[in-house]
């Protein structure tokens, strides 16, 4: 295979045997080794152009013969996706795209996104936000628990929705993401369990990895949740914490029953362990907007709860704000370890956030119909074009997680990127590369583009094992790493 790769990135032996986590499970072991990188290379979590270590050094830190690693180089490069480069070793890629014919195609799809596009009326905010800074701009501007008028605000919100909460149990964040990292880094110590459901929300797991635990998995049943793996998981594992998406799990759109709250809340309280409960996604109830209910207003029995949210899903991605509710003794520990990281988020983002909450449930409403929309389209397109699919019924969120009845996400995958789709491979939310039966599909954007997007994935799904399954005409964006 020829290439050209300017200046590959190259790829530590500590860190590449981080990245490929436990990746034997019994069979030949280069096949196994080959398989993982070429799950990490297509999900992203490899950046494409990448120099892995010497065979030598690699065979060292993972245990194995060198025969082994040089076996497995030679099948990914088989594959067409590792080659050498004089002087640079081996390097892992995407196949290249050919420069012929890129008039066919038009613009790039992104799939790999779940993002709504921004509320229409945030400028308006944007100006009234505005008209109260020249009060702030006596003061220091420096404030590691965040506006005082937005912490009330948010903590309203959580009381007028059945959680009484008062701000002090209230820290303002740069987005649920930073909200979640924050409390991993602060309550996490090295080798300390997390309790993850999988599939789960990629980043959550990265900030978990990063603050050095262990992720215990508890893998979803069909329904959703299973409360009691998750359970008898929190009595044997002993972990230090449970992570939760409750409502419009990121990536299947599942929601927690009831009951199964009180009793994972119970379980918490016996075990001493918190749960994390991340209600990025909470909100967007499709079906009946305005009705979920916090994690918080279900009687805690003593449980240790920590809540996140954020306005991203609702309100703009691009406004950085988010949040953390928790006790507020836990609360002034998260304030104390943010200078290590972060010195508290701007005042302008956090004026407009106070401005736009208490249009909450006349902008959900809004977000309902036009999330209802893309869902229903996307439902009826994909079981049209593509009836051998799996498309379940969701009634929140921003997704659909479809099964594709093979093991084959991630040569869909490839044979979208061809065709000028980004996708996420279903290895993407899980550990150690599961989920190749499965892909996410999200439906934010608009019509056209769904419509567009959906007709290409069904012709690159009618190419997967075909010649003409592999390198596009022209790429999308070459990796989803990034998922949100
Ligand atoms: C479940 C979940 N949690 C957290 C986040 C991160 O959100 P934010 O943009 O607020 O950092 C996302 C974004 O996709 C998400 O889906």
């Amino acid at each position: 295979m020829t290439a050209t790769v300017q200046a590959p990135f190259a790829l530590g032996t500590h860190a590449l045997t981080a990245l490929l986590g436990e990746w034997r499970h019994g069979g030949r072991a280069h096949a196994e080794l080959a398989e993982k990188l070429r799950l990490l290379l297509i999900d992203g979590r490899i950046r494409s152009g990448t120099r892995l270590p010497a065979e030598r050094e690699i065979a060292a830190a993972l245990g194995v013969s060198r025969t082994t690693i040089v076996s497995a180089y030679r099948r990914l490069r088989e594959r067409g996706i590792l080659y050498s480069v004089q002087g640079s070793g081996s390097v892992l890629a995407l196949p290249p795209t050919s420069a012929h014919d890129d008039t066919a195609l038009p613009l790039e799809i992104d799939f790999s996104k779940g993002t709504p596009p921004a509320w229409t009326e945030l400028p308006t905010f944007a100006a009234r936000a505005l008209q109260h800074l020249p009060e702030r701009m006596a003061t220091g501007g420096i404030d590691l628990f965040g506006l005082p008028e937005l912490r009330e605000r948010i903590a309203a919100r959580f009381t007028e929705r059945g959680a009484p909460t008062s701000p002090e149990n209230i820290l303002i964040t740069l987005g649920a993401q930073h909200a979640i990292a924050l409390v991993a880094r602060t309550l996490l110590g090295r080798a300390d369990r997390v309790v993850v459901e999988t599939p789960g929300y990629p980043h959550a797991l990265d900030a978990f990895l990063s603050a050095g635990a262990r992720l215990v998995a508890s893998p979803l049943t069909p329904r959703g949740t299973d409360a009691r793996h998750l359970e008898d998981t929190m009595r044997d594992a002993r972990p230090s914490l449970v992570y939760l998406m409750p409502d419009f799990h990121n990536p299947t759109g599942s929601s927690l029953a009831d009951a199964d709250r009180e009793r994972l809340l119970r379980a918490s309280s016996r075990t001493g362990t918190p749960l994390l409960v991340d209600e990025t996604t909470a909100e967007l109830d499709i079906d009946r907007p305005g009705t979920t209910t916090p994690f918080a207003a279900f009687p805690s029995h003593g449980a240790s709860l920590i809540t996140v949210g954020s306005v991203s899903k609702t309100v703009w991605s691009g406004l950085r704000i988010g949040w953390i509710r928790a006790d507020r003794h836990l609360i002034e520990r998260f304030a104390l370890a943010r200078p290590a990281a972060d010195m508290g988020n701007s005042v302008v983002d956090q004026l407009m956030a106070t401005e736009i909450l208490p249009e909450m449930p006349r902008l959900l409403r809004q977000r309902a119909a036009q999330l209802g929309v893309g869902r229903d389209h996307a439902v009826s397109l994909l079981r049209e074009l593509l009836p051998a699919w799996e498309v379940p019924d969701v009634h929140g969120g921003l997704a659909l997680w479809v099964g594709l009845g093979a093991p084959l996400s991630s040569a869909l995958v490839l044979s979208a990127r061809g065709r000028g789709v980004t996708i996420t491979s279903g290895s993407r939310f899980g550990i150690d590369g599961a989920f190749e039966r499965n892909i996410r599909i999200p439906f934010t954007a608009p019509i056209p583009t769904l419509t567009e997007g959906i007709g290409r994935l069904a012709a690159a799904w009618a190419a997967v094992g075909t010649a003409d399954a592999g390198p596009g005409r022209r790429g999308a964006a070459a990796e989803a790493a990034f998922v949100v």
